[in-house]
């Protein structure tokens, strides 16, 4: 396999809300993405922010933005997101009756189309909407909150995916979820990955620049070592 670009996406959900464009744009020139995590209270017991945050995000940087949809309805908001500059629109399959509809919603925007994958549920959907999928968000916590421990039981679904993915040489990138730090970023790497979401391991309460560089060398280092 030749060496993939990893690549680092952070979530926004642990930054500090009131300097929120000053946060993006410090650490901008480090990563490759930024994942917004939208939560609605129904799908899952937490409640974040809407299109105006998204808005807000993507006035202060240059960077792609990848809306983590973790609301029921998604079809209902996903031109929404689009408009206020979301670049990849993830959503939940198990929260509507017809997935394959909400893709083509968000593919009609113009925004690449991600399929989030709980830790609990196998790839059935990830596989089955594969061809029209930018990306496949495999989640390694359950959703609705940033901080939370990696699972690792997680890792052989991600190492499934990939070989999904290769076999049928889609373009659907890998990006793995939830509790991806320092310690954990090799197995998310070595199961075969290409995005890392980060969020409490950059947005950290102290220094977020200093702890995204951290990551990056770190993956440049795991990019190396995939490489040889
Ligand atoms: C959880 C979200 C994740 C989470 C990542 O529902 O989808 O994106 O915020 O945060 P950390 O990296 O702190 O687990
Ligand atoms: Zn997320």
């Amino acid at each position: 396999m030749n060496a993939r670009k990893l690549r680092i996406a952070p979530s926004i959900l642990t930054a500090d809300f009131g300097r929120i464009a000053d946060e993006v744009s410090s650490v901008a020139p480090l990563v490759d993405w930024f994942h917004l995590d939208v939560m609605d209270g129904h799908y899952v017991d937490n409640l974040t922010f809407g299109a105006s945050t998204v808005a807000a995000v993507d006035a202060a940087v240059d960077t792609p933005l990848h809306v983590h949809l973790m609301i029921e309805d998604p079809a209902k908001f996903v031109e929404v997101f689009a408009d206020a500059g979301a670049d990849r629109i993830s959503f939940h399959p198990e929260v509507t009756e017809d997935p394959e509809r909400v893709v083509e919603a968000i593919r009609r925007t113009g925004a690449g189309a991600g399929v989030a994958v709980h830790p609990d549920r196998d790839l059935v959907w990830a596989e089955r909407l594969l061809e029209a999928l930018d990306v496949v968000l495999m989640m390694t916590v359950r959703p609705g909150f940033g901080g939370q421990k990696f699972l690792t039981e997680v890792v052989p679904n991600i190492a499934r995916a990939r070989t999904l993915v290769d076999r049928r040489g889609e373009r659907a990138d890998i990006e793995v979820d939830g509790g991806v730090n320092l310690q954990t970023l090799s197995q998310a790497v070595a199961a075969g990955a290409d995005i890392f979401v980060t969020g409490s391991a950059v947005y950290d309460g102290r220094d977020p620049v200093a702890a995204a560089r951290r990551i990056r060398e770190r993956l440049d280092m795991l990019a190396g070592d995939e490489g040889r």
